[in-house]
């Protein structure tokens, strides 16, 4: 029987559709009066049917996958609260959705969570027992502190956290803090060592391959406010640091190609010939960590690579720890870089920005005759090479990114200073820049 229309979104519209066109067949079959072409029908509602199914897959699809982010970016803080979240998403989606549909959907989230996440954090957990054991094995004892990952947790509440961790396990003067993880962890950790007793060692352990080659290693330390990043800190050195890049097997595809941006701007700043250590390969797309990621994450070669990326980082903060003169030119791709990041409030993680930023400084350059025309065009065939981006995005306000470059904390004597590439391996600091050029420059892309 042909349904009441009024129980449309009782069931799963796409399923009535259809059953509603086999019924109309059946009728046509049975060869009933009726004043209409009812296979033309049948087949009409059923194109409906599919083209909603579509469209609602589509927007559902677009949701979870946000979800989705936010969810994987988050997995260690929300391993238990994972569902709650899967639950809002599906909570967004239009009411008409039917059951069907949600359980659907809900069978495959944790079909794919299941093959995801939890690896993620057994993983992550196991990286801290693993970096216990040995310790433990030597009498040494060692108290385990997790912090909820992500940059929401760079807060002084989190360092009043690890100090009253520090309290519970007795760290003395003597004591030493290890901080096994990302650039996050190793920020905070760095900056409550620096203040637990006037100043306790820390070791870093990164597991990141931004943060091995890049946070770990400058002694800067800090937290977040929610006016701005990194607007507390203090200069605190590891005492140690040990990259392990067997931990980079687990990082996400897009982690790994932020880490890579920093790597190769220190190429850029002090030994160009890393850049022909990179290998060919293929990167996966968003969401698609399949097996082009795993070569990525081979260890084969980016162990090398990540000691020869460290070593250009170390060189710099030897020669000037505290960024009196040339460690300014660490900064490169980064002035641009974190106007771009905060123009799209975050939406262009930091190594894409520092992508972006470093080819539209070299463009920079070259406009003020700094560097040999060529060099932002070899920059972004490298960085693309690398599946990062090279322009801005196209919905970017220029006039906002150059206020917030204006506003950059780094400005001195009321002006920005950027370091500009001259050519590979080769860094001009402290060059001002007019708004009329930078501007331009911008709105180039
Ligand atoms: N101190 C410095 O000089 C300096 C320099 C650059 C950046 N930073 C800071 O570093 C932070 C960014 O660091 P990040 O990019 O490492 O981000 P992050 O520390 O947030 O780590 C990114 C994500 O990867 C996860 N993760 C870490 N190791 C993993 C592994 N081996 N496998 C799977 N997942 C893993 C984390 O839990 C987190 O969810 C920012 O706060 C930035 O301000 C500091
Ligand atoms: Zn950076």
């Amino acid at each position: 029987m042909v349904t009441r229309s009024d129980e449309l979104y009782e069931t799963d519209f796409y399923a009535w559709t259809r059953a509603q066109a086999e019924a109309l067949r059946r009728m046509a079959s049975e060869r009933r009066e009726v004043p209409l072409d009812l296979e033309h029908l049948a087949e009409e509602l059923e194109d409906i049917g599919s083209a909603c199914r579509n469209a609602v897959r589509t927007r559902v699809r677009r949701i979870i996958e946000h979800r989705l982010k936010l969810v994987y970016a988050s997995a260690t803080e929300r391993r238990t609260g994972w569902l709650d979240s899967i639950d809002e998403a599906l909570a967004e989606i239009d009411d008409k959705l039917t059951a069907t549909i949600r359980r659907d959907i809900g069978d495959r989230l944790k079909k794919l969570y299941a093959q995801t996440c939890p690896r993620v954090v057994r993983d992550l957990e196991s990286y801290g027992e693993r970096a216990a054991a040995p310790l433990r094995a030597l009498g040494v004892t060692v108290s385990l502190v997790p912090i909820p990952a992500g940059e929401d947790s760079k807060t002084i509440d989190t360092v009043a956290a690890l100090w009253s961790a520090f309290l519970k396990a007795g760290i003395e003067r003597g004591h030493a803090v290890i901080a096994l993880g990302g650039g996050v962890v190793g920020d905070l950790t760095g900056f409550a060592a620096a203040t637990w007793l006037r100043g306790v060692r820390w070791i870093g352990l990164p597991t990141t391959l931004l943060a091995m080659v890049d946070s770990s290693l400058g002694g800067k330390t800090g937290a977040d406010l929610p006016e701005g990043k990194n607007l507390i800190g203090a200069f605190h050195p590891p005492a140690l640091v040990l990259a392990d890049t067997a931990t980079l097997a687990t990082l996400p595809g897009r982690d790994l190609r932020c880490g890579l941006a920093e790597a190769v701007k220190h190429a850029v700043i002090g030994d160009p010939g890393l850049l022909d250590t990179l290998p060919r390969f293929a990167f996966c797309k968003d969401g698609d960590a399949s097996i082009p990621c795993a070569r990525l994450s081979d260890a084969a070669w980016l162990a090398p690579f990540v000691a020869r990326a460290m070593a250009v980082k170390i060189r710099i903060i030897r020669e000037d720890p505290f960024e009196k003169g040339f460690r300014a030119a660490l900064n490169l791709g980064h002035t641009i870089g974190h106007g771009i990041e905060k123009a799209t409030h975050f939406a262009v993680r930091h190594g894409e920005a520092i992508a972006i930023g470093t080819v539209l400084e070299a463009r920079l350059a070259e406009e003020l005759g700094l560097a040999q025309p060529g060099l932002a065009g070899k920059l972004a065939n490298l960085f693309s090479s690398l599946g990062l981006p090279v322009v801005p995005p196209p919905d970017i306000d220029p006039a906002e990114v150059l206020a917030a470059i204006t506003l950059d904390k780094k400005k001195t004597d009321g002006k920005v200073r950027f370091a500009l590439p001259v050519g590979l391996g080769e860094v001009r600091t402290g060059v001002t820049v007019d708004d009329a050029s930078l501007t331009r420059v911008l709105k180039r892309g």
